[in-house]
This record gives structure tokens, C-alpha cells and sequence, in this order.
């Protein structure tokens, strides 16, 4: 028996179509694909049908199924969101640490003494895979009211390999029990844990020998991700680490240039990742490199507004031909929100970015930055029925009515999971 739901006469159907293949570059970026008007039917978890209201209802005439009905009047209809680069799989937080960088200390002088990455590393050693689970599935339910249908999660808070294990398993759970897909990316080279802090290069041996082997073994992980990152992994360093990966299948992902300009830009385009991450202080020539190799920008302005610090430069990036994404960063201490819609505003008020291109990176090139473009990221017959109805009368009023929640219903795998 097939589910059938019809999504009736909503003003206007934001399909970000057309690029399931190569994410959108430039002008491609503004190019939303909307149908004023539109309807859509989706059956069981696809999306059947796509188009003006009028041809909608008549294939849904057609169909003699017993269809349940939404009406979208005055509303507007995009894809499931997607945030393609996560922390949320942790225990505790660590809001004494915004009073000290209140007080002048850094993000990096605070991971040094311990804290950081660190001090959420000690307290997700100490939770049972169960408590991971329980904290992240609050994180989840807050994801999926905010309009996320898919999210990558990354482990690294663990830095043993049991306890990295430990995280990537808890993910994977969370991803079979929560409406919300789960793509997982290993990230044991998150921070050089205290115990190694005299040889770093045993910590990156363990990463290599012990923990890629065994996350690969168990196919927790699809992607492998590094903090290249003056005073934490050099770029011989990740370079090694993301190789190794890859020779395991893992596609490699970065975390580059946040801090200090320190070419994990060119290291990205170099091994090929599939996105480079944050970017605030990228070269010139790095933006060119990965323009060249299509490497995904994924860029989080939430975490350069709470690390009161200047953001990535987008215009730059679109303009040099960078298929830009956007992403919460969610984790304990450089991001901790899991509004998604509010980033997209952060894009679009500290970035420059427009409505339409807000729209495209948090869509089908975030899908990009995860492998999942033929599955998600636009409303196109035979991709998964992932939608949000949003309470605005055009796009660009997402960007308008900033810091609300617009979200009025989520629809997951063809189901209504939030209404
Ligand atoms: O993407 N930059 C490194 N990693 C995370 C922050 C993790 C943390 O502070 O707990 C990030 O910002
Ligand atoms: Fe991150």
C-alpha cells in the first residue's frame, strides 16, 4: 500500500534542482529552481511528483489512493535541510570557557592548557556509550525542529580508540533510532590528547595503525576528517592521517585555516577531500586551488560569531568559483546551537551571502559536502521526500525575519515529523 501526502498549492516550491551531479557554483548558486504555485506528492519516502498545483492535483487524481492533504497556501517548501559537519556526539559543556574568552584568553591558548576539545574529551571518556546517546538525541530533536532531515556527526572526543569507537558507535545508533540521518565522519585527530602532548607522532601512529583500521573494519565511519591546525595537527601530519584513511576507503574532509592561515586549503584540493572546513583565514591561492578540484567550502559563521571573530570570506569564495556550503559546527565549544536557520541568517547578514545562495548551500551543496546529491538536497522526482514548510511568503523572507524559528512542519522519509 502505498503512503501518498500532497503538498498543495504552496506559494512557492524551492526545488534547488539541477545539480545533483556537481555542486552549484557563482550565478548557479541564485538559481533556486522555484515553481510559484507548486505542488508536490510524495510516495511512501520519495518525492513522486513535482510541479505546478494544477498538475499535481491531477496526478493525485489519478493515483485513486487515499492521500493525506497539506495546505501550503501562503507558505513555502524547500528541501530538508542538511548540516554537513557536526560535533554532537559528547558529554557535558563548557560555558565556563566563554566567560574566560570574555576575559581575553583564546580558543587555542584554552585547548593548550588542557581545556578545549580536552575538557570535552575527559568528560566524553567518562560517559557510557548509553549517556552519549541520551545527550545526542536531545541535540537531534532540536536539529529536526529547526528543519535538519540529514546531519554529519564526527567523532573526536575520545581520542582512545575505544572511546572513539565508542562515539562512532553511539552515532550510528542514534542514526537508527532517530527520524534524523546520521552520516558519520572519524575525527580522532581532533586535538592531541594530554597523554601524548610530549609525542604527538605516537598519538598520530595510534590514529593510523589502531583506530583507522578498526573504524574501518566496523564501516562506522564514511569520511576522515583532521584539525590541521598551527598547534595541533602540522599539514604533514593530516596529510599522513587523511592518506591512510583513504587507502581505507574514508574520503578525507578538513577542518583548514581556521585559526591561523596554514595551507589546509591547498592540502584539501592536494589529497582531494570532498570539502575543507571553516576557511576564515585561507589564501588566495588555496581558494583557486580548490575551485579547481570542486573541494566544497563549507563554512560555519556561527562559530566565527562565537568565537566573536571575523568570518569566512564568501563573496570571495563564490566569485573565485568555490561551491560554498553552510553548517552549525554544533559542538561544546566553538558553536553550541543547533539552529541551523539562524546560521543561514549569520551567512546571509556577516557573510554577505544572498537569500538564494543561503538557500543553496544549505541544501544540495551541503549535500555535495557529504556524498548524499543524488539522494537529497532538492525536490526532484525519485530523491527522498525530505521537505520543510516554511511559515514565509518567499525565500528571501527567511533571511529577513531572522533568529525565529519559521519552521511549520518537517517532513521525513515521505512522514510528517514535526507539525
Ligand atoms: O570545528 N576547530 C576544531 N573543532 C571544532 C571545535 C570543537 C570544540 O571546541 O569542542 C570546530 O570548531
Ligand atoms: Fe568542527
Amino acid at each position: 500500500m502505498n503512503q501518498v501526502l500532497y503538498i498543495k498549492n504552496a506559494a512557492q516550491v524551492i526545488t534547488v534542482g539541477g545539480a545533483s551531479t556537481a555542486p552549484k557554483i557563482r550565478e548557479q548558486m541564485t538559481d533556486l529552481q522555484i515553481i510559484e504555485h507548486g505542488g508536490i506528492v510524495l510516495e511512501n519516502d520519495r518525492i513522486a511528483f513535482v510541479g505546478s498545483d494544477i498538475e499535481a492535483q491531477k496526478y493525485v487524481d489519478r493515483l485513486e489512493t487515499e492521500t493525506r492533504t497539506i495546505c501550503a497556501e501562503g507558505k513555502i517548501v524547500t528541501p530538508g535541510l542538511i548540516d554537513p559537519h557536526t560535533h554532537i556526539v559528547f558529554a557535558g559543556s563548557r560555558e565556563k570557557e566563554l566567560e574566560m574568552r570574555l576575559q581575553g584568553d583564546s580558543y587555542i591558548e584554552i585547548l593548550k592548557q588542557g581545556g578545549g576539545i580536552l575538557y570535552s574529551t575527559a568528560q566524553t571518556r567518562a560517559a557510557p556509550e548509553e549517556e552519549l546517546v541520551e545527550a545526542s538525541k536531545k541535540r537531534l530533536d532540536r536539529f529536526l525542529l529547526y528543519g535538519v532531515t540529514t546531519l554529519e556527526a564526527k567523532s573526536g572526543y575520545g581520542l582512545t580508540v575505544e572511546d572513539e569507537l565508542k562515539q562512532l558507535r553511539a552515532a550510528r545508533r542514534l542514526n537508527e533510532m532517530h527520524p534524523i540521518d546520521i552520516v558519520s565522519t572519524f575525527m580522532g585527530a581532533h586535538a592531541v590528547p594530554t597523554e601524548f602532548k610530549e609525542n604527538p607522532d605516537e598519538y598520530v601512529r595510534i590514529v593510523i595503525e589502531e583506530m583507522l583500521p578498526k573504524v574501518a573494519e566496523e564501516k562506522l565511519a564514511e569520511f576522515c576528517d583532521v584539525f590541521c591546525e598551527e598547534g595541533v595537527f602540522t599539514l604533514q601530519q593530516s596529510e599522513r592521517i587523511l592518506e591512510a584513511g583513504k587507502k581505507l576507503g574514508l574520503i578525507p574532509k578538513i577542518h583548514a585555516d581556521e585559526i591561523v592561515q596554514f595551507g589546509g586549503a591547498e592540502l584539501a584540493a592536494k589529497i582531494g577531500a570532498i570539502s575543507a572546513d571553516h576557511l576564515l583565514k585561507a589564501s588566495d591561492e588555496g581558494i583557486h586551488m580548490m575551485a579547481q578540484k570542486g573541494v566544497v567550502a563549507v563554512l560555519l559563521p556561527g562559530t566565527a560569531f562565537f568565537l566573536m571573530e571575523k568570518p569566512a570570506d564568501a563573496r570571495k569564495m563564490i566569485e573565485a568559483g568555490v561551491p560554498v556550503a553552510l553548517s552549525t559546527d554544533r559542538n561544546p565549544g566553538s558553536c553550541p546551537t543547533e539552529s541551523l536557520p539562524l546560521i543561514m541568517n549569520f551567512a546571509c547578514l556577516t557573510m554577505k551571502m544572498t537569500p538564494a545562495e543561503v538557500l543553496t548551500a544549505s541544501t544540495i551543496n551541503a549535500a555535495h559536502a557529504i556524498g548524499r546529491a543524488n539522494e537529497i538536497g532538492s525536490i526532484e522526482v525519485g530523491k527522498k521526500a525530505d521537505l520543510v514548510l516554511f511559515d514565509a511568503p518567499n525565500y528571501q523572507f527567511l533571511q529577513y525575519n531572522f533568529g525565529v524559528n519559521l519552521v511549520e512542519m518537517v517532513i521525513k522519509d515521505g512522514g510528517v515529523a514535526v507539525e
